[in-house]
């Protein structure tokens, strides 16, 4: 794995913050972009713009082509097997709710319950809460130890007859844990019920195969995964998906419209109402050609080791405390220092030059556990450096001397 050519790849990593260096540590809240994945969306803006699904004319085929070509790519990237399978989305978020919607309205009845972990981000809480309330269904919490590990082996005292869906993450976003996702969906399906991984950081770090990990949904956004954002992916398996009915309606997602009675267009668009972002589906898709052509399982390694030496670094600051210390964890590292906030100290961070994330990262419920109000949290990708990782590790040294 060359690091300088992968940097090189990204413009923003030679541009200066604060008269500094960039030093971009919060590739977990959204990761830059390479000029391959730049150079396309602007292409298409000066060069290809026309309507997808609609058009006669050249443009609008053209787009049209390259749009389903994105899915194409995007399909074999998570190794979906037919191309019904990968719906286009705004985001993560829509996503989970276009799930929480349209298949509890089919599977979700009163006295059913929803399994989700302890450490979910609020998209995958939220919308199973408000799902619940409506149908009268219970929400169940599968519990994370101190160190941050999923306690699966508390999950059959979860699951019942009821249980009809286990929502849980891939990799989660504060903790960097990723769970036993192998034992959660056999003993979900076991139970009866579907499960949805939510891969926003789990696609990025490692990867997934949805057919091997036999997962019921899978959603992710593509600005974690270095493509634009406002496009997002949600997998479904097609026999559950063609039994949903439809979540938002409009363009696209129409078969016969009269006011006697619509039909519905077949899947993928039936999930896909309204002109799609074509020119952030195409630009994922030059996202995921990127990292196609690279080693994942070095560029992993290359994250992990970055990770453990980051952490190393950082653990002989006295007072610090790092959140989620599991073995396979992640490039995430949460922490916070003895005597200091951590807003002021990703204030400092940012005067040097050293971009954080500061606050709850949207997850409140892993706050609650730790009994804190908020974490810095460093997220690393590829193209961050073993020199970044000491200048975080200088940086963190000082903003302490200087708070404390
Ligand atoms: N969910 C994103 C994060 O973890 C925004 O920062």
């Amino acid at each position: 794995m060359n690091i300088n050519s992968i940097r090189n790849d990204f413009p923003i990593l030679g541009t200066k913050v604060n008269g500094k260096p960039l030093i971009y540590l919060d590739s977990g809240a959204t990761a830059q972009k390479p000029e391959r994945v730049i150079e396309s969306v602007n292409r298409l803006h000066r060069e290809q713009n026309a309507n997808i699904h609609r058009g006669v004319h050249r443009l609008s085929e053209q787009a049209t082509e390259l749009y389903e070509q994105a899915r194409e790519r995007v399909r074999g990237f998570i190794g979906a097997e037919q191309r019904e399978e990968v719906i286009f989305t705004a985001g993560a978020t829509a996503s989970i709710n276009t799930v929480a919607y349209a298949w509890s309205e089919k599977f979700l009845h009163e006295g059913d319950n929803i399994v989700i972990s302890e450490m979910e981000h609020h998209s995958n809480i939220v919308p199973w809460q408000l799902m619940a309330e409506r149908r009268g269904a219970e929400i169940r919490v599968l519990p994370f130890d101190d160190a941050g590990r999923l306690m699966v082996e508390q999950l059959d005292e979860l699951l019942d007859d009821k249980t009809r869906m286990v929502a849980v993450t891939q990799a989660s976003n504060t903790l960097g844990t990723r769970p036993d996702l192998q034992t959660i969906i056999s003993k979900a399906h076991a139970a009866g019920a579907h499960v949805l991984v939510d891969g926003c950081q789990g696609v990025v770090h490692g990867g997934v195969d949805v057919k091997a990990l036999d997962c019921d949904f899978y959603a992710f956004s593509g600005h974690k995964l270095y493509g634009p954002t406002g496009i997002g992916v949600l997998y479904g398996k097609r026999e559950i998906l063609e039994q949903m009915p439809p979540f938002l309606c409009g363009g696209d997602m129409v078969d016969r419209v009269s006011f006697a009675k619509t039909t519905y267009a077949p899947l993928p668009l039936k999930y896909e109402a309204g002109t799609a972002n074509f020119i952030g589906a195409i630009g994922l898709g030059e996202a995921v050609e990127y990292l196609k052509a690279l080693d994942l399982k070095a560029v992993e390694e290359y994250e992990r080791e970055l990770t453990r030496y980051a952490e190393e670094q950082l653990q002989k600051i006295d007072g610090l405390r790092i959140y989620g210390t599991t073995e396979d964890k992640c490039s995430i590292i949460s922490f916070n220092v003895e005597g200091v906030h951590h807003y002021d100290l990703g204030m400092i961070l940012d005067k040097l030059g050293i971009a954080v994330r500061t606050g709850q990262h949207c997850a409140e419920p892993v706050m609650v556990h730790y009994g804190i109000t908020g974490m810095c949290r460093a997220s690393i990708a590829m193209y961050n450096t073993r020199e970044e990782m000491d200048a975080l590790y200088r940086g963190v040294e000082r903003a302490v001397r200087m708070l404390r």
